[in-house]
């Protein structure tokens, strides 16, 4: 069977990785997701889409097991496809403490690891593997924290400026791959029930995230991924490499 794209997706389980996964389900198109949780309902809907799915679960904090995994995912991807999409999606806003409490050398190279060592590395494996491949994009999904400081979240801006600017080297490398690192907006998930349930010593906005919850200005998973699945899609994604969805209607 052709194959239309082969997308790997990281953080898949849960929030926006689970909506884009959704979306990613298409006929005659393969999904590798990779999360510390398998999703049985998925299973289900990958065949009813008539979309080979491929769950990889592997805790992507660890870096031992991120190469491997990024080894061993890399290494089985199908041939002659006719786009190859890496969307690098999981991550962590923990630990959320003022720098002066950011004390846990654990807990900050837990998220480093998490957000820019894995990624970092999958990027690595997934260059070599799709080298020849005419059409290969990766997405990496950044924030509006890498961008702007926030107090309480050191460690998480300094991780999203990690992923904008590594983007820009990958970039300018010319490696024949289109690269985004993208903020995607406040959106309703886990990790924003997470930002809500942090205490204003460590977080003095968390009074400010709570109304935006309250006043129902997150936006769904779902109307964040369609926006993404369509500007992936796009013939200009790549020209604008560090860039925002909200940029886009
Ligand atoms: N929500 C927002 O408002 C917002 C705003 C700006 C940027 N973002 C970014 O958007 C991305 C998705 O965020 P989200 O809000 O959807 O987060 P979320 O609801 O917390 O989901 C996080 C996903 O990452 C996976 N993950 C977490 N730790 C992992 C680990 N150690 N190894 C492998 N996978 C792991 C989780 O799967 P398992 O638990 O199954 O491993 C889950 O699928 C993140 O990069 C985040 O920084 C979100």
């Amino acid at each position: 069977m052709d194959i239309s794209t082969v997308a790997i997706i990281t953080g898949a389980s849960r929030g926006l990785g689970h909506a884009l996964a959704l979306g990613l389900l298409q006929p005659g198109a393969q999904l590798i997701t990779i999360a510390r949780s398998h999703d049985a309902a998925l299973e289900q809907q990958a065949a009813s889409a008539g979309c080979l799915l491929q769950q990889v679960q592997a805790d992507l904090s660890d870096p031992a097991a991120a190469g491997a995994c990024a080894a061993k995912v890399m290494a089985s991807l199908p041939q002659g496809a006719q786009r190859y999409l890496l969307i690098n999606n999981a991550g962590t806003v923990a630990p959320i403490k003022q720098a002066a409490d950011l004390t846990d050398a654990n807990a900050i190279a837990a998220a480093f690891n998490l957000n820019v060592t894995s990624l970092i590395a999958l990027s690595s494996a997934f260059l070599h593997a799709t080298q020849g491949a005419t059409d290969r994009r990766i997405l990496n999904i950044s924030s509006g924290a890498g961008r702007n400081p926030m107090p309480g979240w050191g460690v998480y801006c300094a991780t999203k400026a990690a992923v904008d600017l590594y983007s820009q080297v990958v970039h300018a490398e010319n490696h024949g791959v289109r690269i985004v690192s993208l903020a995607p907006g406040v959106i309703d998930t886990g990790m924003q029930k997470q930002i809500r349930s942090s205490d204003a010593a460590s977080f003095p906005n968390v009074e400010r995230f709570a109304q935006m919850h309250e006043e129902g200005q997150l936006a769904t998973p779902a109307a964040v991924a369609q926006k993404i699945l369509h500007y992936i899609a796009h013939d200009s994604f790549g020209s604008t490499v560090l860039d925002d969805i909200r940029n886009h209607a």
